[in-house]
């Protein structure tokens, strides 16, 4: 493999008997170099045209980027440097919802430390990062560790954060130690220097990077496959209820008037406005509550607030909560306190 000889595999694989694992066929093709990048021209004129690469991950426009945002910004080794942005990758077999596809959306971090130090701080992050998935508020047996024994050419460690999908444990996000490997090999073709100043040990270097990769796609296909839910209620019934973890939920709450009259939608107005000026809210009046809860229920609504006719003599109302589906007779001018203190941001 590491000779690209290909033929000599196909000549190995010959020689081993190796039968395809589906199929129980032996009649392979010849061994071929698949491309992993999509190209594409830029040039008005035809002839004159270069060919480009769409990127495959968003980490080299940092790793150009880092002198600039290290001056500019007057930022000392370590720091680092994150963004979201498109990738584009040929893959080969790109199913699974979305869990692999061709174009996607991937969020980066390049960490940037003094060289020997590298091993610590990815320990760090690797730690961090897991931290970071578990605020989200999905229980930890839903992920793992996958630490890599064999290390892509520029990684010195290497490990995945694998989550349990429908389909079984797959890597969600790459924390890679990939030493000075990217920023030299730009420094070498570009000719430019990318060397930091360190002025506490009085030298120049080229940075060691920690880099953290996670697919914005697939943790979107993370977190509702995890949320999503189909149950059998005690009645017979059975109801769809996405469980997103409170702080992810689109809208926090939503306000409904039991009817459609004697006051009741112009109170549930006023909560919402009330409501508005800190959570996203929703306001519904159509169908009977039952099915207004389940429409909820079903895009993850954490809490539905219903106003009644001893709303109109108490100033309370009933807030149903989305996964117990239990609820509590509480007073309007609690509310916001009330939902703050259920609607907490992550904290690592
Ligand atoms: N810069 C390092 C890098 O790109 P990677 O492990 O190839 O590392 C990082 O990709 C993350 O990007 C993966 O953990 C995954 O979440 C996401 N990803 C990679 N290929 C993908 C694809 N074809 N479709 C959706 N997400 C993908």
């Amino acid at each position: 493999m590491e000779a690209n000889d290909l033929a000599g595999i196909k000549a190995l694989i010959e020689e081993l008997g190796i039968v395809c694992p589906i199929s129980g066929s032996r009649n392979w093709t010849d061994v071929r170099q698949f491309n992993l990048m999509f190209s594409t021209k830029v040039g008005s004129v035809s002839e004159e045209a270069d060919t480009i690469y769409l990127r495959p991950e968003t980490a080299q426009g940092i790793f150009v980027n880092y002198l600039n945002v290290q001056k500019t910004g007057r930022m000392k080794i370590p720091f680092g440097i994150a963004q979201i942005g498109k990738a584009f990758r040929n893959e080969i077999v790109a199913r699974q919802f979305i869990f692999r596809m061709r174009e996607f959306e991937q969020m980066e971090m390049q960490f940037f430390v003094r060289p020997g130090e590298e091993l610590k701080w990815f320990e760090y992050w690797k730690e961090t990062r897991l931290k970071w998935h578990l605020a989200l508020g999905i229980p930890s047996e839903n992920y793992r560790y996958h630490d890599h024994e064999k290390l892509a050419h520029y990684a010195n460690a290497a490990t995945d954060i694998e989550f349990n999908f429908p389909f079984g444990f797959k890597e969600l996000e790459g924390i890679h130690s990939r030493t000075d490997f990217d920023l030299k090999r730009h420094q070498e073709f570009s000719g430019k220097k990318l060397q930091y100043f360190d002025s506490e040990l009085n030298e120049s270097y080229v940075p060691y990077v920690i880099e953290t990769s996670i697919g914005l796609d697939r943790t979107f296909l993370a977190v509702f496959s995890y949320a999503y839910t189909e149950e059998n209620l005690a009645d017979g019934s059975q109801r769809v209820v996405m469980k997103l973890p409170r702080i992810l939920a689109p809208f926090k709450a939503a306000v409904l008037p039991l009817v459609k009259k004697d006051g009741m939608p112009e109170k549930a107005r006023e909560i919402m406005d009330m409501l508005k000026q800190d959570f996203r809210v929703q306001y519904d009046e159509k169908d009977a509550i039952g099915k207004r809860y389940r429409r909820q229920d079903a895009i993850g609504t954490p809490y539905c607030i219903t106003v009644d006719t001893q709303t109109l003599e108490d100033n309370t109302v009933t807030v149903r909560e989305r996964d117990s589906m239990e609820q509590i007779r509480i007073s309007i001018d609690e509310l916001t306190s009330y939902m703050h203190k259920n609607i907490k941001p992550l904290s690592l």
